[in-house]
């Protein structure tokens, strides 16, 4: 089955990628200046990225309990980079000098390197700061009963909308300046590397899909739609993890996260997260907003 169907301005543009790959290339082993240890009392993440940001406990907790909240969330932000990298490795490798994928091989190679990197990275803050990387939780969708075309077509949604909530995060903590040198950095490093995993990203999402239409009909498309809708809901709500609130003192973790969750005002920060997304998804034409996340 050809995965991909050739279009004539795909390739030029995966080159240029490539090209940008090879120039910006920096050793991941020597790049960064890991401090000894980090302090507990400071902003680990940008207070407007805490999962109590734009609700009242942001007013009624103290400032040393919402920095030790950002120590934890911190560490699933990382952890999730993590477990989300090596399911999308999984995917890219399976799929990597098979049938149909000739024209994205050659980028293939940068992105598995590079994303291995970035998994180290992240593990090596999360096991230096905190000498753990919290479990993967995430429920799996299974794709085996779908047809390959509609599978190959969700993988490569699920890596690039997954990479643009990441990066959400990654552009805002890269420039935020009360944060630790070494945070900084980190986040910067991954917003670089991920612009142009997300340009990618999106181009093989429009050619896959467009391949896809023609296949299927109405209906199977509006499942895909849905099940595009259910992957941002699961990756929104892992923000919320109740081990989090646990490491940071919070007396009960599951009921802080369902109070949370309830908060009308999460529901604006969840648009911020998503806003690039969503428009690209209704632009395009991969998931008009009638049927996407949050519209209403
Ligand atoms: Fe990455
Ligand atoms: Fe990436």
């Amino acid at each position: 089955m050809n995965a991909v169907q050739e279009e004539p301005d795909f390739d030029p543009a995966v080159h240029r990628l490539i090209d940008l790959s090879i120039n910006t290339y920096y050793n991941p082993y020597t790049r960064f200046d890991w401090p000894d240890s980090l302090v507990d009392e400071q902003w680990w993440m940008s207070p407007d990225l805490l999962t109590v940001f734009d609700t009242p406990f942001m007013d009624t907790m103290s400032e040393r309990e919402l920095m030790a909240l950002s120590k934890y969330e911190t560490l699933n932000f990382y952890s999730l980079n993590i477990h989300g990298i090596r399911e999308l490795m999984i995917e890219v490798t399976r799929r990597i000098h098979s049938p149909g994928y000739e024209h994205q091989s050659e980028f293939f190679h940068h992105f598995i390197g590079e994303e291995n990197e970035h998994m180290w990275f992240f593990a090596k803050f999360c096991l230096k700061y905190a000498g753990k990387i919290y479990p993967d939780k995430s429920v799996k969708i299974d794709t085996g009963t779908l047809a390959p075309d509609i599978a190959n077509f969700l993988v490569f949604t699920r890596i690039t909308i997954f990479e643009e909530i990441v990066d959400f995060f990654n552009s805002r903590m890269a420039k935020d300046e009360s944060l630790h040198p070494i945070i900084q950095e980190i986040n910067a490093v991954h917003h670089q590397d991920e612009s142009r995993h997300i340009a990618f990203g999106r181009q093989l999402m429009k050619q896959l899909h467009s391949d896809l239409s023609s296949r299927h009909g109405p209906e199977e498309m509006l499942a895909v739609g849905n099940y595009v809708n259910r992957y941002i809901e699961a990756s929104i709500q892992s923000l919320y993890n109740p081990a989090v609130y646990r490491d940071a003192g919070i007396a009960d973790p599951y009921r802080f996260r369902r109070e949370l969750l309830q908060q009308p005002s999460r529901q604006r920060q969840h648009d911020r997260y998503l806003k690039r997304t969503k428009e690209f998804l209704d632009k395009s034409g991969l998931l008009p907003s009638e049927n996407a996340y949050g519209a209403n």
